[in-house]
């Protein structure tokens, strides 16, 4: 899949770069072709004669390398590949990204591309969890960058927890979903995912028990055939599948405008355990535990998502598909709904607690088209998700 690609990969400084090189061999003998740009602080972990006898090619290091610009100018060189990859993406060249600096060669060229982005950040785990950090990833993601890891483990710093660079596998198949060739190259699928959180009050909010675990297996599948995914999440359990465009959200009325904002698409598969109601009248402030006694809720009604787009009228995607956990009567009830919110399929699947279905990794699920029921047999969450993804295929490619 990677033959004859180019990729222009950026190396970081820290620690991890030295993984970069094990990656830029990988993605020369799977064919591609790499050209390195290696930033001052990578230079101090990684010598760029390695990058250069590993790539067999120029290593670009200075924006004002007068050689350089004359052979091939920033510009040029951040769209003369087919993907970008960022690895390591440091705190700092992420802080970069996400502020539009361009300050050197590597935030110029990211800034100047017109090529997709797929950066693997690699942090000590305060850095990462830092809440600059955290909205800086957010903004990226929001960008379009694809992001793959970081992994939880053991640090060269001596901490433990999230900012491990991904393992070069794991680099590997995220670069090759973001090229991949497969039958949905160029569709753009919208996907909902996991809960979402009603407020009552700054602190406190009404939630649901959806992982998630179906829908990102599905949305990773759709990626694997080479959509671009949109992924709008709540606050779910499972992370979000690398190599999606991620957009998290914690209400029903965010995920909407999120919805809203990512079209048009493709196809759109609604998953997300929306909350049906939502607090009118949450509090500004912390709900007091005083002398006036037990708060007195009051519920709106959220907007139906699947709903609203099924029935959108012009710009509606061409397949939109709803999903119905049942406990009894599934297939009667998943037709029914199908009808009611006008979308084109809907994946029903029994939830009663004997089936072990929610929370656990098989699923067995009935597919409800306006050509009847079609049952499916047992079988794991990532399966049912491959099914799913080769007949969005064959609908839409
Ligand atoms: O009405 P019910 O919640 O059973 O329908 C489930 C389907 O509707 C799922 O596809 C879910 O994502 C979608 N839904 C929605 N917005 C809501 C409620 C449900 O998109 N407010």
């Amino acid at each position: 899949m990677l033959a004859g690609r180019h990729i222009l990969l950026i190396v970081g400084g820290g620690i991890a770069a030295f993984k970069s090189l094990d990656l830029l061999r990988r993605l020369r003998d799977q064919g591609a072709r790499v050209t390195p740009v290696l930033t001052r602080a990578g230079a101090e972990f990684v010598t760029p004669l390695s990058l250069s006898a590993l790539a067999a090619s120029k290593v670009y290091q200075d924006l004002f390398d007068l050689t350089d610009e004359a052979e091939m100018g920033h510009i040029e060189l951040s769209r003369a590949a087919d993907l970008i990859v960022v690895a390591p993406a440091t705190a700092d060249l992420m802080a970069k990204m996400a502020a539009g600096l361009a300050n050197d060669l590597a935030s110029t060229l990211l800034l100047a591309t017109d090529k997709r982005v797929l950066i693997a950040p690699a942090m000590n785990v305060r850095m990462w969890q830092h809440p600059a950090t955290q909205r800086n990833l957010a903004t990226l993601q929001g960008d379009g960058v694809l992001v793959v890891g970081p992994d939880d483990g053991s640090m060269a710093c001596g901490e433990f927890g999230p900012g491990r660079m991904a393992e070069v596998p794991d680099i590997i198949a995220a670069i090759s979903s973001a090229l991949s060739d497969g039958p949905l190259k160029g569709k753009h699928i919208l996907v909902t995912s996991g809960p979402t959180h009603e407020p009552i009050d700054p602190v406190r909010y009404i939630a649901n028990r959806s992982s998630g675990a179906q829908v990102t297996a599905i949305a990773r599948a759709l990626a694997g055939l080479g959509a671009t995914v949109t992924f709008v999440t709540g606050p779910a359990d499972v992370p979000p599948p690398d190599g999606v465009q991620v957009v998290h959200v914690q209400t029903a009325a965010q995920m909407l405008q999120a919805v809203q904002s990512a079209a048009p698409a493709d196809a759109a598969i609604f998953a997300a355990a929306v909350a049906d109601w939502r607090v009118a009248n949450a509090g500004a402030s912390k709900i007091k535990k005083d002398a006036a006694g037990l708060p007195h809720l009051e519920f709106a009604e959220n907007p139906d998502i699947l709903a609203t787009v099924s029935q959108m009228g012009a710009g509606r995607p061409p397949l939109v598909i709803g999903f119905a956990a049942e406990t009894d009567d599934v297939i009667a009830h998943a037709t029914a709904k199908r009808l009611r919110k006008g979308c084109d399929w809907i994946v029903a699947n029994d939830v009663s607690p004997a089936t072990g279905i929610m929370g656990g990794t098989e699923n067995a699920v009935t597919l409800i088209t306006d050509q009847g029921a079609e049952s499916w047999p047992r079988m794991s969450k990532d399966a049912v998700a491959a099914q799913l993804a080769q007949r969005i295929a064959q609908v839409i490619a």
